[in-house]
């Protein structure tokens, strides 16, 4: 939530800043800013909405040119999303200004604090004590940096702070505790970002920013501290995507990039984890052998889409493990009192690898002694630095607000853990595992194969326009592709969406069946176990009995649902554990296109953000 952008260097840093908020405008969109020391002072503009209401702001009114300078693109938590209240805050004599990410807890009472010694606060955020305190601290003779340093340890949260003076303006200072931001090393440059995709432009040399430590960046290099003023150690590494992966190529939204971009995920994602013999080899699952064979029980912890790539791992964990799991909302875990010990293997699924949530149920998981494997798709992000493995996912930067090609890569991940467990433990006979990795290896062709076929179902979708309530149903793993399904039509097309398991509908949502009611069933496959499937068509009858209108995603070959489907969107004949793959798909695709034809903004839906840095 919220991005942020800094730069030292020789190029104008307004042109730098803006084109890195430009990439970061998913984080957050309810506000932008940018701050520029310049001639002495410090240059400074902000507009409540998107940032193209800043571009016209700095059109009508140019700031000065400097090459130093800030950046910040909102997503409200403190004050609603207005000029006053959007980034960056500045001191009441205009010589610091502060962009920030993340929520200070006490700021109220700072606040009052600040009041008492005659500073005037003029928005409504926890953010503008910092320009003040930071204010009154280089006044006092700290430099920047220390300034920084010294704020920093009076301050309760989370949060990632970035400032400028307009007395040192060769320098950007910035602060992190719990929320991103990492440090892009260029050649007479450098860069602060809440995401690499804001400086991937201009460098793929990265430095990973650890927990209360604070950077002082010039041109020629940077310095990171902890709070304490320590030097402290730093991590660099090479950025392995360039900057057209994140850029929409074409496509009209990331999110249709994204989308097609899902057979290469996919594939990149198997790559280099299965050996010549056909063995798993996940190195990078640290965790030795005896101890998962030690394990006693395994927990998914996750949120939103991540969550639903957790119930379906569950599955494929426990048929192949034996292994008992659970897959619990990362929000409700530690409140709980959850029963963790080092026999539990705590599975923390995440996208971005900043999700508080998610981040906070591992911590609490780790102090109860259990080991913690990240599954992620971010380099360098704070869930796999605090976990004791990760097991990256290859799906490149996603940029659209909707989670997809994360979504399967998750899939595959948790797929190749649990094969993994059974490898290690010796629940799966070599040649099991090597059937399973073979069919995972064709599901890139089988997801490509439905791209390729989805043109009715986009038009379906813009028929259903105008259409108040979809229902999604499912059994088995087909449940949770149901519970997504109804997630990405709720945060695109703003629609009411349920999903329900199939076999509850008798036990009340029935009752929410009406004439017309778009109902869309994802039906397991019909080999193997053909009971569940032989259910789900006695579920659909029950429902066209009553009046849905009964759009049916089911394998190619399965003659038993042509009857009952008012629509019927076909997928390749898949593996029952696996079918998720492919029955998700059309899920996102039918969202997409419904979200289009209602007018809205499939990027950058409403009220969200992409990462969600706050509790
Ligand atoms: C939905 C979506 C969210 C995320 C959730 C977790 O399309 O994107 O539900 O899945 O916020 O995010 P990560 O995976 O970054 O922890």
């Amino acid at each position: 939530m919220c991005g942020i952008v800094g730069y030292v260097g020789s190029q104008s840093a307004l042109d730098v800043v803006m084109a890195g908020l430009k990439r970061l405008e998913y984080r957050g969109y309810d506000s932008a800013g940018v701050a520029v020391p310049a001639d002495g002072g410090l240059a400074a503009a902000k507009r409540a909405g998107k940032l193209v209401n800043l571009e016209k702001e700095l059109l009508e009114r140019p700031l000065p040119s400097g090459s130093t300078g800030i950046g910040h693109t909102r997503w409200a938590t403190h004050g609603g999303p207005t000029d006053a209240n959007a980034h960056p805050h500045l001191d009441n004599a205009g010589r610091v200004a502060v962009v920030h990410n993340g929520i200070i807890e006490n700021f109220a009472a700072l606040r009052g604090e600040l009041a008492g010694r005659g500073h005037d606060l003029v928005s409504e955020t926890d953010t503008e004590v910092v320009a003040h305190l930071l204010a009154e601290e280089f006044s006092a003779g700290a430099d920047l940096a220390e300034a920084m340093r010294l704020v920093c340890r009076r301050l309760e949260g989370a949060f990632t702070l970035v400032a400028v003076h307009a007395d040192a303006p060769d320098v950007v200072v910035g602060a992190r505790r719990n929320s991103p931001l990492v440090v892009g090393v260029g050649e007479g440059e450098s860069f602060l970002a809440s995401d690499v995709a804001a400086f991937i432009a201009h460098t793929r040399s990265a430095i990973e920013l650890g927990q209360d430590q604070v950077v002082e960046l010039r041109r020629d290099g940077v310095t990171v501290t902890g709070f304490d003023g320590s030097p402290a150690e730093v991590r660099s590494y090479h950025v392995d995507w360039d900057a057209s992966a994140a850029e929409k190529g074409g496509y009209d939204y990331f999110m249709l990039k994204e989308i097609a971009e899902q057979p290469k995920a996919v594939a990149d994602t198997l790559l280099g984890r299965i050996d010549a013999a056909g063995s798993l080899t996940l190195d990078e699952v640290r965790i030795g052998a005896a101890e998962l064979r030690e394990l006693d029980k395994v927990v998914i912890v996750a949120c939103g889409t991540a969550f639903h790539a957790g119930l379906i791992a569950k599955y494929a964990i426990e048929h192949w493990t034996r292994l008992p799991c659970e897959v619990e909302l990362a929000s409700e875990f530690r409140y709980r009192d959850p029963i963790l010990d080092p026999r539990s293997l705590v599975v923390a699924i995440s996208q971005s690898g900043e999700t508080m949530d998610t981040l906070m149920a591992l911590r609490h998981a780790r102090e109860q002694g259990s080991k913690v494997l990240a599954i992620c798709n971010t380099n360098g992000s704070t869930i796999p630095r605090e976990s004791d493995a990760v097991l990256y996912t290859h799906a490149g930067p996603e940029v659209a607000v909707a989670s997809t090609k994360a979504f399967l890569t998750q899939l595959v991940a948790c797929y190749l853990v649990a094969l993994y467990l059974g490898q290690v433990r010796g629940t799966k006979w070599g040649d099991e595992i090597r059937a399973v990795i073979r069919d995972l290896s064709r599901i890139s062709g089988a997801v490509e194969r439905v791209l390729e076929t989805m043109e009715p179902v986009r038009a379906l979708a813009r028929s259903l326009a105008g259409k108040k309530t979809v229902l999604f149903l499912g059994r088995h793993v087909g449940y949770p592709v149901a519970l997504e399904g109804a997630l990405k039509l709720k945060e695109l097309a703003y629609m009411h969406a349920e999903g329900f398991a199939a076999g509850e509908l008798k036990h009340g949502p029935i009752a929410l069946i009406e004439e017309d009611l778009p109902v869309v069933v994802v039906v397991p496959s019909p080999r193997g176990r053909s009971v569940l499937h032989d259910k789900i068509v006695s579920n659909i009858q029950e429902i066209r009995a009553r009046g849905a209108r009964t759009i049916v995603i089911a394998e190619e070959g399965d003659d038993a649902v042509v009857p009952y489907a008012d629509h019927l969107i076909r997928i390749p004949v898949t593996p029952t554990l696996l079918q998720p793959l492919v029955s998700t798909v059309p899920l996102q695709v039918f969202a997409c296109e419904l979200a289009t034809a209602r007018g809205n903004e499939v990027d950058q839906p409403r009220n969200l953000a992409k990462s969600v840095t706050v509790e």
